[in-house]
């Protein structure tokens, strides 16, 4: 088994690693080129590339879209998405410009914080842990100066920190609790090495001060980590508009039934969690695109949404509908930790383009832009469900895919692009309409 284990590879230089990837392939030399011809013909950006990660040999290329008519506040933006999924950036223009002419998607930031923790297993008196914790807390505001100041002279910093007994579930378990406010950072660094320096403050407490006797001089940090769980760090975007208006919503002529099926999705999604990860499945389509144009971290951003969405103990919908009174109100409501400067928001070329596009945005206006994206995407998908179904527009944006997969010629694309509008899309009727083609051209030689 051992004989397996492969040693010092992120050691060996990038051609050495290449040429022993390449050498688990039967023709090495081909994927060899192939590998390097994704390089950047810039040695300096490639290896700006190279550096952002560990043992890399290549590029893996992703699309970069554009969502145009997303008005946001009044504000008209378009907006860089990098998604693989063909019908993502479509689905997302056309909401945009469906809403855009009806007061577009309004947006608020309801704050800002972040969340960090010290967990850390300690025996002893807890109302002396207790008691003494303002003292310990000025410590730990103190101590951290050195890393605050900075942040502090933005804005931002340590909001609060409390203690929390978490005894009753773990034996002996507590937890340092601090709340964060990082400006336009998304600021996984900066709340990180404030814990970690937590984490030392904390153990000098106990072994020094003299309220504490015996094994209560002694604490066991398990570790010091932000929390990607931001139930704070929220925003809220919504339209509006006359339930007349959605006349053309979709392929239904009737929008009193459109806006009375629309709901029922949402109902649907807000009660069973099978259809609720995939309705929030749409809405991470239209962030996630949007945060990784903008060099963002789609996980972090993921994995607080769905813990959001399940924050009464059942996974929901997270967004909601309100059809009433001749109106029709949809909006969602989504923690979104981001930041418009630091990581690779200015080192990545493609995510500075994208800040750039998008006129620089505060970390504020970002929440709101991918907020308004996911949810254009979200309205976009239920149209569809409610009224013709996904796969006949999924299928017109996979068609590209399909002839290429096929190995169309650029007149071939063309005819067919030209068929398909009025024709159902699917393998093996584009397979057909090829082969037809391709008969009728040898016919004609
Ligand atoms: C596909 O990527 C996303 C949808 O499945 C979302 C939904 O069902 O609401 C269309």
């Amino acid at each position: 088994m051992n004989n397996n284990i492969i040693s010092g590879f992120s050691k060996m230089n990038k051609n050495a690693k290449i040429e022993m990837v390449a050498s688990r392939f039967t023709n090495p030399d081909a994927i060899i080129d192939e590998l390097k011809s994704y390089w950047h013909e810039n040695p300096n950006i490639q290896r700006l590339f190279d550096e952002f990660s560990e043992n890399t040999i290549s590029n893996f290329y992703f699309p970069l879209g554009i969502a145009p008519n997303f008005n946001i506040n009044g504000k008209m933006y378009l907006v860089p998405m990098v998604i693989e999924e063909s019908s993502v950036v479509a689905a997302a223009s056309n909401s945009a410009k469906y809403w855009a002419p009806k007061g577009g998607f309004r947006a608020e930031v309801i704050s800002t914080t972040k969340v960090g923790q010290v967990h850390f297993i300690w025996n002893g008196d807890v109302k002396k842990l207790q008691s003494y914790f303002p003292e310990l807390k000025r410590n730990l505001i103190e101590g951290t100066r050195h890393i605050t100041e900075n942040m502090e002279k933005r804005g931002g910093g340590i909001l609060d920190i409390e203690l929390v007994d978490m005894s009753d579930k773990l034996d002996n378990y507590f937890q340092l609790k601090a709340t964060f406010d990082t400006q336009d950072a998304m600021g996984a660094n900066f709340i990180n090495s404030c814990l970690e320096e937590f984490a030392m403050i904390l153990k000098e407490h106990l072994a020094e001060s003299e309220h504490y006797t015996g094994a209560e001089k002694e604490c066991q940090v398990i570790m010091s980590i932000l929390s990607n769980y931001t139930p704070e760090c929220l925003v809220k975007v919504s339209v509006e508009c006359d339930i007349n208006c959605l006349r053309n919503a979709g392929d239904i002529d009737d929008p009193e039934h459109f806006a009375w099926k629309f709901e029922k999705a949402v109902r649907i999604a807000q009660i069973d969690p099978h259809r609720a990860t995939t309705h929030n499945k749409g809405i991470f389509n239209g962030i996630d695109a949007v945060a990784l144009a903008t060099g963002n971290d789609f996980r972090a951003i993921e994995a607080g949404g769905h813990t959001y969405a399940a924050r009464d103990g059942k996974y929901r919908s997270l967004t909601d509908v309100d059809v009433s009174g001749g109106k029709f109100r949809y909006w969602l409501t989504v923690p979104i930790a981001l930041g418009t400067v630091g990581g690779l928001t200015s080192l990545h070329p493609m995510a500075k383009f994208s800040l750039q596009l998008l006129e620089n945005p505060s970390a504020q206006d970002m929440m709101k832009i991918a907020a308004s994206v996911g949810m254009a995407n979200n309205f976009g998908a239920l149209k569809s469900l409610v009224t013709k179904g996904i796969q006949v527009g999924h299928m017109k944006m996979h068609l590209l895919n399909i002839l290429n997969s096929l190995d169309a010629n650029d007149l071939e694309k063309a005819k067919a692009v030209e068929y398909f509008a009025q024709h159902k899309v699917s393998y093996n009727s584009v397979k057909k309409f090829l082969a037809g083609m391709r008969q009728t051209v040898a016919a004609n030689l």
